[in-house]
């Protein structure tokens, strides 16, 4: 089960692609708090973008789970065929030794077993399937129930009858609202490139406007209220509404972007690279936006950037990619003050320092995995080394940063 107290619950998602099962994301885990913001870095092609995409569903996932507010709202089924595999050639293991020992009486028990484990694992695969499909109605059926036992609750205590027709006035309105939430849409992204994200036969109130429509919305008023609204709210203006996307520069182009994602009423926002096409003069005016839009309506962020610059004061915590998998993750001060794994020291010793003394003086670290690890006799797990640090290690890794922080 997903954890409630989590917004989002990312668990050993694999996104692979193509016949040979390119590995664009091989099992990454993370949660996020409500109202968190979590930085995820790493150079271009380990998976970024596609981890993103996974979670809110633009392609099936191959394997793991996303839970968001509680729902399994992304499931694959890899884990479970691949246990079928397994099972099924430990299990032909079992029955040769068996049969060699002459327990041929407990062949058929072995049989049975695998036969139900079989049937548990294809259990779980129409379980996969039926949420990834149904997510939406499933949210909706849940809530609706919890809303009702605790208003029946409630009802059934009250001591008037003008407080149990107000409270009963007040289910009905949660009730209606839940009915008509759609679970997927309060995941929103906005993407990296706020020109290719922009229709350019679209005014900028159909752009606004399109997630309201395909949501079924039809109140012209209601909808252009809306868009004005949004275009407030990003620092345009509701004249802005009738022109082309080619009529804006790059910084206005990304408020829009974040425009159209934010009139969805998104609780979880995964912002892709959304200053990495921007001026330098001009990302921090997009990234304050973030942050006012953060406060002001409660959002989740996750905040994809190639270099750790950018995430630094942004983020809350901050999660290293490498090659599809998570390197390292930690609270963002702990990961600047204590970086362990190797290729975080080396994405850090590319930032740029303000001081042009330290900046002359200073070492550019690279890193070469053939190098840099020893995985012959023992692979990496992620580890935690201290509590909220994680890395990914082997044992002997482990022990030299444990020793690296005592130091
Ligand atoms: N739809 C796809 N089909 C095949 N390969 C893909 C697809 N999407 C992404 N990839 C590959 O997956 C890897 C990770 O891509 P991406 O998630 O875009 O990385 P990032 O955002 O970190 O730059 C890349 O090698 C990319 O070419
Ligand atoms: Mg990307």
């Amino acid at each position: 089960m997903g954890n409630n107290e989590n917004i989002l619950e990312v668990q050993h998602l694999k996104q692979y692609f193509g016949k040979y099962d390119f590995k664009a994301v091989d099992d990454v885990s993370f949660s996020l708090k409500k109202g968190e913001v979590l930085g995820i870095v790493g150079e271009s092609g380990c998976g970024k973008t596609t981890t993103g995409r996974s979670i809110i569903k633009l392609f099936p996932a191959t394997s793991g789970n996303v839970y968001f507010k509680g729902q399994r709202v992304v499931a694959g089924t890899r884990m479970y065929t691949d246990a079928i595999k397994e099972e099924k050639a430990a299990s032909k293991e079992r029955i040769a030794q068996l049969q060699a020992a002459g327990k041929s009486d407990e062949v058929a028990k072995e049989k049975e077993h695998l036969k139900k484990f079989i049937a548990e694992q294809k259990e779980e695969i129409r379980k996969a399937k039926d949420d990834s499909k149904n997510c939406i109605r499933k949210y909706r059926e849940r809530v609706s129930a919890e809303l009702r036992e605790e208003y029946n609750a409630k009802i059934a205590s009250a001591t008037s009858a003008s407080e149990k027709a107000d409270l009963n006035k007040e289910l009905s309105k949660k009730l209606d609202e839940v009915s008509k939430e759609n679970i997927v849409t309060k995941m929103q992204m906005i993407f990296q490139d706020p020109i290719a994200s922009l229709d350019p036969r679209m005014t900028i109130r159909e752009i606004i406007a399109e997630g309201l429509r395909i949501q079924g919305i039809r109140d012209e008023k209601y909808i252009d209220e809306r868009v004005y609204e949004m275009l407030e709210k990003v620092g345009l203006v509701r004249e802005h509404a009738g022109r082309y996307p080619h009529e804006f520069s790059g910084g206005q182009r990304q408020r829009i972007g974040i425009a159209r994602a934010i009139v969805m009423n998104p609780e979880l926002i995964i912002a892709d690279e959304p200053v990495s096409a921007l001026d330098v003069s001009i990302q921090a005016q997009v990234i304050n936006l973030l942050n006012e839009l953060r406060d002001e309506l409660g959002l989740t962020i996750m905040f994809i950037a190639h270099d750790l610059s950018v995430v630094k004061y942004f983020s809350d915590r901050i999660m290293v990619m490498y090659f599809g998998k998570v390197v390292e993750i930690a609270t963002s001060d702990e990961l600047f003050a204590h970086p362990l794994h190797p290729y975080t020291k080396s994405l850090l010793s590319a930032i740029p320092l303000a001081d042009p003394h330290y900046e002359r003086g200073r070492k550019r670290i690279g890193y070469n995995p053939a190098e840099a690890h020893d995985y012959k006799t023992e692979g990496p797990t992620l580890r935690e080394i201290t509590p909220g640090h994680f890395v990914s290690c082997n044992t002997a890794e482990f022990e030299a940063m444990k020793a690296e922080l005592e130091k």
